[in-house]
Formats: C-alpha cells, structure tokens, sequence
C-alpha cells in the first residue's frame, strides 16, 4: 500500500512499536479485547450525510449499543450504528459542513492529525480520498474509530501519533487536517512549522483555531479557558497571522469564521462530565472564568 512509504523512518518507527504498547493500559485492554472481538459483520447500508451511519447484519443493535457504551466518552459524531443513535458532545458536522467545500481529497496523500475518532476521515472517504490516514495519541479513540470502521470497512489506517511527529514524514502529505490542536500545543509557532514541514511541495493544510476579538497583535495565555487546563495561547487574528509568517507558510485563506454554541458542542448521555452550558456564564457572554467565549477561525494554509 502505498501509504507505508511514510513509515520508513527508523525513528518513526520505533516510536509506533513503543505506542502499541499503550494498548496494554489497564483501562484501555479490555476495550482493545471487546473491539477486536466484534463478529464479522456483512455491512448492508452506508449513509454519510451528517449522521454517519451503518447497518449490518452479524451483530444485533443490543450487542452495539453496549459495546458503544463502554467506549465514552464520544466526543466527536454523530453515529448511527444498526439503528444505536451515538449522540457525541460535539456536532462534528457543523465544523465539516465550513470546511468540505476547500477540501479535494482525490488522488492525493490525506493526514487527519487530531482526528479523534475518525469523523472526518470517514467524510474524507466518502468524498473519494484514497489514502487516508488519522494520527491521534489516544488509544481510546482509536477503538472508536476501529469500532464505527468495523462497519464501514473504509480503507483508513490510524496511528497513535501527534503533529509533532510530523518532521519524521517530511515533505509527504499533499493535504493535512489539524482541527482543534493548536491551542492545546504549548508551542503553537512550533507546531505551525511541524505541520509545514509534512507538507509535500504545494501541498496544503487545513486547520482551526481559538481566536479573541481584537485588531491588535495579542495573545491570551490562560491557566484555564472554559474549564480547560490544557488551552496554553489563544491569538487575536492579527497575531496568528504572525504566527503562520513566522512558520513561513507562502500564504493562508481565512475559510470561516464561528462562535461556538450549543447546537454544536452540549451535553449528551454518551460523556461524562460537562460540556458547553456550563464552561460559560449563564447568559452565554463569556467563559466562566470571565473570557471571550469560544470562537474558531478556519484557514486554508499553502506551504
Ligand atoms: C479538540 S480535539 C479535536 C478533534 C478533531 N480534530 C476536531 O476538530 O473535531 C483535539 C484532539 O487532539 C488529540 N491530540 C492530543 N494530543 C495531540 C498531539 N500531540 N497531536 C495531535 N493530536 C493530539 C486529542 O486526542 C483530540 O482527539
């Protein structure tokens, strides 16, 4: 397959064999077992539109929903599995629907870095991209996304990696999707310049980030933003700006712009924990602890 090129790196490698072994992790074995022990199941209908579903006989909609349950928390969907509706925290579709329309997976090499449970990728697939592959450091996720393919059967391959492996695959992805991980990177400009180093000559990414309002080149540095304690710089557009100059991407295309609300990301019995209602104040003006409430900028970002 010609996606294996990417993994020639001896370190890479190395790194890929040591991350199986996260495998072994107390909670997270016996989730490894459940998945790997799923039936064969004969998929008889694949629907991608907001939902993405599937059906198939081999496994009743019982076995799945258990299955589904011991997998939360999703935070990434939704999914309709032989008819078990997996309500995530997140309505991946509306990120989706602002970026489908810069993407054009066909014929080229696709990275999801930050991919979750593979949402994404499966709206990737259905466009007709070949070689799909999905980085994400959490097993759990992993068995998610094995979970829902189980199903769909797509040609996607998923490895316990981070954008800061990128420098191991220099050059080699003509399209890259880095949604949500730049502010939880404790060096953003760093990871600007991993993500260009992937990309293949011409190659493009996609990416979305917190922003705060402002006309100024400022970057708020929060020991916590909504309940989060891993949020490390949210910039003003000004000052990402900057730093995409500073990782010294060609040029960059702002694709849209959008105010997180509670249709998008809100509590559902498939987290634990809360979600969006109670990170901000009660009248939805700012964060609890007294912040801009999110809002994501979307880029298109040229090598
Ligand atoms: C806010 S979620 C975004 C998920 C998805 N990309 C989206 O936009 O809907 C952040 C994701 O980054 C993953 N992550 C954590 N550390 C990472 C790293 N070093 N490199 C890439 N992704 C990472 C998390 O496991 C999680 O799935």
């Amino acid at each position: 397959m010609a996606s294996k090129k990417w993994k020639k790196d001896k370190n890479l490698q190395k790194i890929l064999e040591e991350r199986e072994k996260w495998y072994r992790w107390k909670n997270i074995a016996p989730l490894k077992e459940l998945v790997e022990g799923l039936p064969p199941v004969k998929t008889t209908k694949i629907e991608i539109g907001k939902w993405i579903e599937a059906e198939g006989e081999g496994i009743s909609s019982e076995e799945v929903r258990q299955i589904a349950e011991k997998l939360k928390p999703w935070r990434k969907g939704p999914f309709r599995l032989n008819g078990v509706e997996i309500w995530s925290e997140w309505r991946s579709y509306i990120k989706w629907e602002i970026i489908a329309p810069h993407l054009n997976p066909v014929g080229k090499r696709v990275l999801d870095v930050g991919c979750n449970n593979g949402y994404y990728l499966f709206q990737l697939g259905k466009m007709g991209g070949e070689e799909l592959v999905g980085w994400d450091p959490s097993p759990l996720f992993s068995l998610q996304f094995q979970f829902v393919n189980h199903f769909l059967q797509f040609p996607i391959e998923y490895y316990l990696l981070g954008v800061e492996h990128l420098p191991l695959t220099p050059g080699y992805w003509d399209l890259i999707l880095c949604l949500g991980v730049l502010y939880h990177r404790s060096d953003p400009i760093q990871m600007l310049k991993e993500l260009r180093q992937g990309l293949a000559p011409g190659g493009e990414a996609v990416i979305d980030t917190l922003i705060i309002p402002g006309e100024g080149e400022y970057v708020l540095s929060p020991l916590r933003y909504a309940k989060m304690k891993n949020v490390y710089f949210i910039p003003t557009k000004s000052a990402l700006f900057n730093w995409l100059h500073r990782a010294k991407f060609s040029h960059w295309e702002v694709i849209g712009e959008r105010k997180t609300d509670l249709e998008e990301q809100s509590k559902t019995p498939w987290i634990e924990g809360e979600s969006l209602e109670s990170f901000l104040t009660p009248d939805l003006s700012k964060t609890i602890e007294g912040y801009p409430p999110p809002t994501r900028l979307y880029l298109k970002l040229w090598r």
